[in-house]
């Protein structure tokens, strides 16, 4: 262990995943990252045993049926989408991380939301990043109600705690945990110790008091949430933002959720007066080609409990050097895989080929029933040909060149039908025993099967 100048001991700890060593390292410990050990000073071990206090209050021995299970009463943020994604709104003692890049619209949302609330429930707004006066423009701008909306621009974490003991509120807004810092930690604010130990109080003062708290967190380049990893264990609720910030449209995903379901998302659009929910946001990812281009497939994704049409462009062209494979919005491994699937099942040869596949609109698509769209996207564009019009499509594809059925197929079929498609290239599995009005069903088995069945399409 290093020491430091007035005899303070240092550590390398990795801002991942928090685990640290002694000595540095080329891989961290913990999680196996390279390069990623930084070093930091040693905490005081008198500060230690408070940290390991129980997050809710303890309590005698008791049986699952003594403890009365009831619903947890919802505060509803006034923000249709925005419930939508943590499950039916706020919950009194629970603990939200909202998640995202720099200028997605956090603290614009969470203005917004406290806004919407300052009505009827005591609010608090702690702002680490900006003043009280950037804070009140940004609200006169988007003309937002907030005579009772209380606002505290500080970054220190034991007079937030005080505010938060004597103001009461029921909702607290704290933007962004990175900026905080508590005193009894030496290290400079935003290092893993001080994300963790600020994040820890607060969620140990939201469990004693039944404030509801949203914590803002930046995600850094990589996508994990600077450093702290470990903050979405400690948190009940872990929503990220998504989209991209050259385009207007916003998602909202729940990743955990201790109150409701995940992967549910809401969808916004940035305007000039902020964040404006998209209640029907079903075909905002297609793009408006005005004839039908090679490359380009509609996936019908299930996000949550919401059927989305999403284009799949894929442009696969003659490789100078190493042939590149990029995806944008798509895991880049399964890329891989499925060329190897291509290949291997359909005898389609891309091993010369820059292999190019996007997501419109910058929407994250993780889901393997994505499969089926991103082939025939590749193959569309290795032959230059489009794909036959009004055609939507999705199943996973097995290494085996097999092609497996999607959850709730019927939903996706309903929700293309319902916005025009009139053809679906699905798994067999999927076919509906009913047959769905205005959609012409293909059924197929496998990848090869898929990519004959198109010729006949056309
Ligand atoms: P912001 O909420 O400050 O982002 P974060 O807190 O996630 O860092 O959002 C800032 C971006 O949003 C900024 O680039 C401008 C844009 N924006 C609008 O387009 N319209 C608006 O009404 C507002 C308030 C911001
Ligand atoms: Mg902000």
């Amino acid at each position: 262990m290093g020491r430091a100048e007035g005899g303070q001991r240092t550590v390398f700890s990795c801002p991942e995943c928090g685990a640290s060593a002694a000595k540095w390292q080329g891989q961290c410990p913990g999680c196996g990252a390279w390069n990623t050990l930084v070093e930091t000073f040693a905490e005081p071990s008198a500060g230690r045993p408070k940290r390991f206090a129980a997050l809710s209050g303890t309590s005698e021995l008791q049986t699952l049926s003594e403890i009365e299970a009831r619903e947890e009463d919802r505060l509803p943020t006034g923000i249709g989408e925005f419930d939508r994604a943590l499950g039916g709104g706020l919950v009194g003692g629970g603990v939200v991380l909202l998640g995202g890049d720099p200028g997605i619209g956090k603290s614009t949302l969470l203005l917004q939301a406290l806004s919407a609330m300052c009505r009827t429930r005591r609010v608090l707004y702690v702002s680490g990043e900006e003043s009280g006066q950037q804070i009140a423009m940004r609200a006169r701008r988007l003309s937002l109600v907030t005579d009772k909306l209380r606002l505290l621009a500080e970054i220190n974490l034991e007079k937030i705690v005080a505010t938060l003991h004597t103001a009461a509120p029921q909702v607290a807004v704290i933007d962004s945990i990175q900026t905080l810092w508590s005193e009894q930690l030496n290290s400079a604010p935003g290092s893993v110790a001080q994300v963790r130990e600020c994040a820890a109080q607060l969620t140990r003062l939201a469990k004693q008091t039944g404030i509801a708290v949203i914590l803002v967190g930046h995600v850094t380049k990589e996508g994990a949430l600077a450093g702290p990893r470990v903050l979405e264990h400690i948190v009940d609720t872990v929503l990220y933002f998504e989209g991209d910030t050259h385009s207007s449209f916003r998602l909202i995903r729940a990743v955990k959720n201790r109150y409701g379901a995940v992967n549910e998302i809401g969808v916004f659009a940035m305007t000039d007066k902020g964040l404006k929910a998209v209640s029907n946001p079903s075909a905002i990812f297609l793009s408006q080609h005005g004839s039908d281009v090679a490359g380009s497939c509609v996936l019908v994704t299930q996000e949550g409990s919401r059927p989305m049409l999403v284009e799949i462009q894929a442009l696969v062209d003659q490789a100078h050097g190493n042939p590149r494979r990029l995806t944008v919005g798509l895991d880049a491994q399964r890329l891989a895989m499925l060329l190897a699937v291509l290949h291997r099942h359909a005898g389609i040869v891309c091993f010369d080929q820059d292999v190019f596949v996007n997501a419109v609109g910058g929407v994250r698509i993780g889901e393997p029933a994505a499969d089926l769209a991103v082939v025939l996207a590749i193959v569309s564009s290795l032959k230059n040909r489009a794909l036959p019009a009004k055609l939507i499509v999705f199943g996973e594809v097995g290494l085996a060149g097999e092609v497996r059925p999607a959850v709730r197929g019927q939903e996706r079929l309903r929700e293309a039908a319902k916005l025009g498609f009139t053809r679906a290239m699905i798994p067999e599995a999927n076919t509906p025993r009913q047959a769905i009005a205005g959609i012409e069903v293909i059924a197929v088995r496998r990848v090869e099967e898929a990519v004959l069945r198109l010729r006949d399409l056309e």
